[in-house]
């Protein structure tokens, strides 16, 4: 009986710790709710506020053996993608670009990028992602409000 209660008393205690340890640090870099993804998606410019991003989703399926897009993900073949919208082509910090994205000197934005996941290498010939594109337009809005979502995409 006695060794229960003791017991009982070090789980509590124990638990009281791990409330603390949970939280994340207020500086750590956070995933967006679904409330505000939803937010993104309706804020987004035709056509890309009614795409489906289940398909987007599936789609960036191609993508992920080569592309982390949550806050702080690593580089992998290619680089993180979080923030893209918006960013100088060719500008995260510690990942190693071709010529021809290091030099492209434009921002991306969804017109940029529908140009290039369509067909990489005529975009942007020399660069060295091995995409081969993806030819369906609808495809292309799915994935790209998917993206919007997913990077932290925020309206200017
Ligand atoms: C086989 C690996 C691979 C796949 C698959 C791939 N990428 Fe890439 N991606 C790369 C590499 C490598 C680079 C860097 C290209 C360079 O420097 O020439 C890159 C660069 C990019 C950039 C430019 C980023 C910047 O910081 O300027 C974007 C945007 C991008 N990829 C999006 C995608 C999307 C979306 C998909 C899926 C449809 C995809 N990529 C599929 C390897 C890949």
């Amino acid at each position: 009986m006695r060794a229960a209660t003791m017991l009982m008393g070090a789980c509590a205690l124990l638990a009281g710790c791990g409330q603390k340890t949970d939280a994340p640090p207020a500086a750590a870099p956070q995933e967006a709710t679904a409330e505000q993804k939803a937010a993104v998606l309706a804020s987004l410019p035709a056509p890309y506020n009614t795409a489906d991003l289940a398909n987007g989703k599936a789609k960036f399926g191609l993508c992920r053996s080569c592309h982390t897009i949550a806050p702080g993900g690593a580089n992998m073949t290619g680089p993180n993608l979080h923030g893209v919208f918006g960013r100088k082509a060719g500008s995260v910090e510690d990942y190693e670009y071709s010529e021809a994205v290091e030099h492209a000197g434009f921002v991306w934005d969804a017109e940029h990028l529908d140009k290039w996941l369509a067909e990489p290498r005529t975009f942007l010939p020399g660069t060295k992602m091995s995409f081969a594109g993806l030819k369906d337009a609808k495809d292309r809005v799915d994935l790209i409000a998917y993206v919007k979502v997913e990077s932290g995409y925020k309206a200017p």
